[in-house]
């Protein structure tokens, strides 16, 4: 795992977007695996500069989500599609066509997955794969368990994960149980994967996805048998990993 240490949050975006614009640029048509949440933000407003700025563009890319929260349709302010919409695809010349995120209305879950994964397969693999990481080392919404699941599938989200994201809606309620999310296998099928964190809060999952055992505990674990991840992290979210004297 190649760790490119930054000093804060802006840092970590902009670095961030500097792999994802070399993958459009080296490979026009790539397949990028991409995330949402806070953590992406920045390195999409970058990307979304660059764009304007005539640096690169996403007319021959596809792309294909992590997840999305079941039951909640495209138009919700909080649904990973709108997010996607809102922050990077509105933006930017990528087609409408070509852009995926798992549809949280879906009435036939079982089917739905397997169309998702037979997607990815089609198409060779996701490229580059954004992940962002859980406070409790999710990768996507595959949370904590006794296994790694490898099919795109609906998971049970935890109750660290309903804290976590209870801040983007009005009460803890609101925030759906259920998501879709991409299996582990698509997700480590990626050509190469981006992982990027920021903050104490995520320090103990970047320590055990960097340093500890491969453990589905921690799903993030298994990029440790990924041969080509680059994790991009600002001083905070490495402070564990730091203390622990690895050089990074
Ligand atoms: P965050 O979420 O970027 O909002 O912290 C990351 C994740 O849960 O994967």
């Amino acid at each position: 795992m190649k760790i490119f240490r930054e000093k804060d949050y802006d840092a970590m975006s902009r670095r961030a977007a500097t792999v994802i614009a070399g993958e459009i640029v080296h490979n026009p048509a790539c397949l990028l695996g991409l995330a949402t949440g806070s953590t992406p933000e920045g390195a999409y407003k970058y990307l979304v500069d660059w764009y304007k700025q005539g640096l690169i563009s996403f007319r021959g890319v596809l792309s294909v989500n992590l997840d999305e929260y079941k039951g909640l349709e495209p138009s919700h302010d909080q649904s990973y599609r709108y997010f996607m919409q809102s922050n990077l695809f509105d933006h930017v010349d990528i087609a409408p066509e070509n852009t995926r995120v798992p549809d949280g209305l879906t009435k036939d879950a079982l089917a739905f997955c397997a169309g998702y994964d037979a997607y990815i397969r089609a198409q060779g693999y996701v490229d580059l794969q954004l992940l962002g990481i859980g406070r409790n080392g999710h990768i996507g919404f595959n949370e904590p368990g006794d296994c790694f699941v490898k099919e795109t599938h609906v998971v049970d989200l935890t109750e660290s994960t309903i804290d976590a994201n209870a801040r983007f809606f009005a009460t803890r309620d609101d925030v759906p149980r259920q998501a879709f999310t991409m299996g582990i296998g698509p997700i480590m099928a990626a050509k190469k994967i981006l992982l990027i964190a920021s903050g104490e809060e995520k320090a103990e999952a970047v320590y055990n996805t960097i340093c500890g055992a491969v453990d589905p505990h921690c799903q993030g674990s298994i990029l440790q048998l990924h041969p080509d991840v680059v994790m991009v992290a600002d001083e905070a979210a490495l402070s564990k990993v730091i203390a622990a004297g690895v050089k990074v």
